[in-house]
């Protein structure tokens, strides 16, 4: 416990003031991502999303982020997961991305929907063909009784399409899209005195930004 109480790093590398966050935070996002990318972090498009289930209790996973425009941010996963089935009851989810070689984090929250099946299917067939077939074979978040079984079911999977040229997109897999109404900012600074930058969406559809406390 000592040494964890010890961990102590100081933020030093960047700012981020007023003047320089740019007025869409769609746009913002966009030049820290590509920043992660080119700083060679590692799963830069890596995030965490939360979602609340039916009785109120939140979960959080890792994701990976697939594409961004001013529509939102989509990612893809099993619609019949966990996850999928709190999106189904509460359509709203919060996305943190952590990129701490840069010492920045940025929060996203809003609705979310499921993107048209030709977005989904666009990408699925962009994906490996073995991941492609994968996304068939694993029931997510569901009990299964040993490694074993998702092995046979991968040979069985592999030989059922072994003569399909393309392999069709499961009905139970696809996009969805996170429509940003808030996006915070973060960056760290010296002394725990770190800049914030909250983008709200007023209901014109601008942007207001406001600065809070660290
Ligand atoms: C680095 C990393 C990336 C991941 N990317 C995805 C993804 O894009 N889609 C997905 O469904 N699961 C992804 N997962 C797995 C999820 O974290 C999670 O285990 C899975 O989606 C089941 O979550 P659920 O049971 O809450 O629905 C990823 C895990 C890690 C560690």
């Amino acid at each position: 416990m000592d040494k964890l109480a010890q961990l102590r790093q100081e933020y030093m590398r960047h700012q981020l003031t007023e003047d320089m966050a740019l007025s869409d935070p769609v746009s913002q996002f966009n030049v820290w991502i590509h920043e992660a990318i080119e700083a060679g972090l590692p799963e830069p498009n890596a995030f965490i999303l939360s979602t609340v289930g039916e009785n109120g209790t939140p979960a959080s996973r890792t994701m990976l982020l697939k594409g961004v425009d001013q529509g939102g941010f989509v990612f893809y996963s099993n619609y019949n997961s966990d996850k999928a089935r709190d999106i189904a009851f509460f359509p709203v989810a919060a996305m943190c991305f952590l990129w701490l070689g840069l010492e920045r984090q940025v929060r996203i929250s809003g609705p979310v929907t499921k993107v048209s099946r030709e977005e989904s299917e666009e990408y699925f067939h962009t994906r490996p063909r073995e991941s492609q077939i994968g996304a068939w074979v694993s029931p997510q978040s569901q009990v299964i009784t040993s490694r074993q079984e998702l092995e046979d079911r991968l040979n069985e999977m592999t030989e059922q399409f072994k003569d399909t040229e393309v392999i069709p997109l499961p009905l139970n897999w696809g996009g969805y899209k996170l429509q940003p109404v808030e996006i915070e900012f973060w960056q760290g600074r010296p002394n725990r005195l770190h800049d914030r930058l909250l983008y709200s969406e007023h209901e014109s559809g601008g942007w207001t930004i406001q600065r809070l406390a660290p």
